[in-house]
């Protein structure tokens, strides 16, 4: 599906045009769906700029996108904004990650945490099903830099999760090392790998070798799956890394987490859960009776004005637009990588990133709390990272360094 730029009429027009296929709590008669618009004394849709403004009517009408609408089956109230998460569904599997058209399914979730989830999940069902695997032969396997919502699901979904050390200057997988623990993950009968791979790493903005998980998989003999965790990527790396193949054309890789709420600087709760068709019914609970075309999804209900949301900022973009926007984020942190390096101080920074990672013996505490740099481990800190985000301009990093300067000349 094409991401193309539409003017701010046309993108109102659709939402409000989506809003009219969807039920009217005010004006329809619909007795016995457990929801209704926004409490009115406290969200007016009276005031006028919520009336003239798509995401803000969409919030007070309240629309539930419970379930996942790319399966066929869905709600018949919500099928207006329905269509547009649909499309967000599609711009994202097929525009960012190169699937062929209507072959992935995916939905809005609470953010990269439930999609993480949501794959596990998903993973953990089929090798019980398909292999009928007890919960000891299942294992999480990722690297030490990824994010705990692996060691969370681990948790919820009884299964071990295992972290794989990285290299410390080059947060590459240490090969030896990882060996080593896969060899006695084996040892202790595991036999099914869930495989999380990194699009953008928290901490450092790294990427894992897709092929580096595959071999270590093969050559231990597992069954495995491999998801992509790219929250914080996902809008980011194959945007301005043209040479990116970690996407759907890449046979191993399964299904995908997005974070519309990091980069695309969409509200909290814009989650994106996506994965190849077929997949979904792993995560089918029959119990959802009620709801019609079931529900396979960890949230249940959600709000619809989260996927219009993601719509919208599409909409005002296009792909190229948003390129360019990635971009300048990648200018500016290139800027200022060369200025770290101008005065001999020592950080990581993977190719095109937009985090810079400092070594924290680099910087005083007190000049990286004072601007807000986010520690590994506020109590042991190693590093501190600046995410050069949409509000980190040059004048803002400017001032960070002319006092890093004058610590430096001090000293
Ligand atoms: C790589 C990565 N994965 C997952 C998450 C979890 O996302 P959320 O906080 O939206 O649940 C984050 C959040 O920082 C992240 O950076």
């Amino acid at each position: 599906m094409e991401w193309k730029r539409k003017s701010e009429a046309e993108s109102k027009q659709r939402v409000f045009d989506a809003l009219k296929n969807n039920v009217n709590y005010r004006s329809g008669s619909v007795l016995g769906v457990p929801g209704t618009y926004l409490d009115p004394k406290v969200f007016s849709e009276e005031i006028s700029f919520v009336r003239e403004a798509p995401y803000l009517s969409t919030l007070v009408h309240n629309p539930n996108h419970i379930g996942c609408h790319t399966l066929g089956d869905s709600e018949s109230y919500f099928e207006g904004t329905q269509v547009l998460e649909r499309e967000v569904i599609r711009i994202c599997s097929e525009n960012i990650f190169k699937a062929d058209p209507d072959t992935v399914d995916g939905y809005v979730a609470a953010g990269g945490t439930e999609a993480n989830l949501q794959a596990i999940w998903i993973y953990r069902n089929y090798f019980l099903q398909e292999y009928k695997a007890s919960l000891s032969e299942i294992a999480v396997v990722c690297t030490k830099d990824s994010h705990y919502s692996m060691q969370k699901a681990g948790n919820i979904f009884q299964i071990q999760c295992v972290l794989l050390p990285v290299e410390k200057e080059t947060r590459v997988i240490d090969h030896a090392e990882a060996e080593a623990k896969l060899a006695l993950l084996k040892k202790s009968g595991v036999k099914y790998i869930i495989v999380v791979s990194n699009m953008m790493t928290t901490m450092f903005g790294s990427i894992d070798k897709v092929e580096e998980y595959v071999e270590l998989m093969t050559a231990f003999g597992f069954q495995f799956k491999i998801h992509v965790d790219a929250a914080y990527g996902g809008f980011y790396a194959p945007i301005v890394d043209e040479k990116n193949t970690i996407n759907f054309t890449h046979p191993m890789v399964n299904s995908f987490t997005m974070d519309a709420h990091k980069l695309l600087q969409a509200p909290y709760g814009t989650g994106i859960f996506l994965i190849r068709k077929d997949w979904m019914k792993y995560a089918h609970t029959d119990a959802a009776s009620y709801v019609v075309g079931a529900d396979c999804t960890l949230s249940g209900s959600r709000s619809g004005a989260n996927a219009i949301a993601i719509w919208l900022i599409f909409a005002a973009y296009g792909r190229h637009e948003w390129y360019e926007k990635c971009m300048t984020l990648e200018r500016r942190t290139s800027w200022l990588a060369k200025e770290l390096d101008t005065r001999g101080i020592r950080y990581f920074r993977a190719p095109l990133s937009n985090i810079v990672a400092i070594h924290a013996n680099q910087i005083p505490v007190g000049l990286a709390s004072g601007y807000g740099l986010v520690p590994d481990d506020h109590h042991q800190p190693s590093w501190f990272k600046i995410v050069v985000m949409d509000h980190v301009s040059i004048e803002k990093l400017e001032v960070f360094l002319e006092e890093l300067d004058a610590i430096i000349v001090h000293k």
